[in-house]
């Protein structure tokens, strides 16, 4: 369905209504939020939440968003709600934030990976709430990507992954922040960010002071507590190298990749398009607005699977601000390969 999300009365919008029904009825619906698309369904039904896992190919483990378009749906979901998360709910409500509290019963268990806490947000999307409200149910969503492919900013991505395993597509038109909510647990005495995201780091300490982060963000070794962390996402069909160091140097790599009779791709910006050499050559934003890179940042690596490189050389961005959310997602589709110029 196509919507347009600038209309009045979206909550009585037919394509709306119709998306919601099938949400009522346990089918899945992807629709679009400010970050990512979603793939929706009923959050307090076990048979709805495991078609998300096999329509997906998701890993039973690895928990669920919950996604609500009221704060009263709020006390549905979780309980023992700390004061600093209704801090957090006031500055960053409705928008990129996923909250980690403890979990009311009525979750459904499948939804949490058998977790006693719940990650729960308020989407900061017209269509998002207005189907919410529509269909009267708190909905479990995960970005509605095949699993282990990049995160959907547009209905064609969703289409491209997932045609013929979903009820329906509600098309809003691209998606706008590009990367994932951030997560940040609200057990802990110290919040802990669990994933970077669309609030940033800094944007959280201004309103609530200090803040952890997830050992695993930082350290190699350490296990993630989130446990969607530790797999290898959004990962390109060809080896991605995130190289640190200036334009020549990573001229070089690709130079000795094409002596070798490689076919070699570069993710750049647009600052950066033109100094390159290479067989394909993809920008993904302005590097002096690094917000437009989150946009951009996973169709440019859907964009790479489309054509027939051997290896992808990607420049890095500095790890603060929404940058920090970028790095996450390009060294994780890299597996972690890196090169530093010396
Ligand atoms: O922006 C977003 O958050 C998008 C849109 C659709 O809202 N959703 C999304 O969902 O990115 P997903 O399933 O791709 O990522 C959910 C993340 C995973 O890393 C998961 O492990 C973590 O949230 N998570 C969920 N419940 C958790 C819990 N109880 N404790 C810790 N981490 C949790
Ligand atoms: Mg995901």
């Amino acid at each position: 369905f196509f919507v347009d999300k600038n209309v009045d009365e979206l909550n009585s919008c037919p394509q709306v209504k119709q998306a919601a029904a099938y949400l009522q009825r346990g089918e899945l619906v992807a629709f679009p939020t400010e970050t990512v698309y979603g793939l929706g369904a009923n959050a307090m039904s076990t048979a709805a939440v495991e078609n998300i896992f096999v329509a997906k190919g998701r890993p039973s483990d690895n928990p669920l968003i919950v996604h609500i378009a009221t704060t009263e749906q709020l006390h549905d979901i979780a309980c023992d709600i700390p004061p600093v998360a209704y801090t957090l709910i006031e500055h960053f409500w409705p928008g990129p934030l996923t909250l980690v509290l403890p979990k009311k019963e009525a979750v459904s268990p499948r939804v949490t990976a058998g977790l006693n806490t719940v990650a729960v947000r308020m989407p900061n999307h017209p269509i998002a709430l207005a189907l919410i409200k529509a269909s009267g149910l708190p909905i479990a969503a995960p970005s509605a990507n095949r699993s282990g492919r990049p995160s959907p900013t547009t209905a064609k991505h969703v289409l491209d992954d997932l045609d013929g395993r979903i009820a329906a597509i509600v098309d809003g038109g691209p998606t706008g922040v590009g990367v994932e909510s951030t997560v940040i647990d609200c057990t802990t005495s110290i919040p802990t960010i669990l994933r970077p995201g669309g609030v940033t780091k800094e944007d959280i300490e201004q309103v609530i002071g200090v803040v952890d982060i997830d050992r695993a963000l930082v350290e190699k070794e350490a296990v993630p507590k989130s446990p969607g962390m530790k797999y290898t996402h959004y990962a390109p069909k060809a080896p991605l190298v995130v190289v640190h160091g200036s334009s020549t140097f990573l001229q070089q790599l690709v130079n000795e990749k094409r002596a070798n009779g490689f076919k070699v791709g570069v993710l750049t910006t647009e600052e950066g398009r033109h100094t390159y050499e290479a067989d394909t050559i993809i920008s993904c934003g302005q590097r002096s607005d690094l917000r437009t890179v989150a946009q951009q940042l996973y169709d440019a690596l859907r964009t790479f699977d489309k054509t027939n490189v051997d290896i992808i050389y990607s420049e890095a961005f500095p790890n603060e601000g929404i940058g920090a959310a970028i790095m996450n997602r390009l060294l994780k589709a890299a597996g972690h390969e890196q090169m530093m110029e010396k």
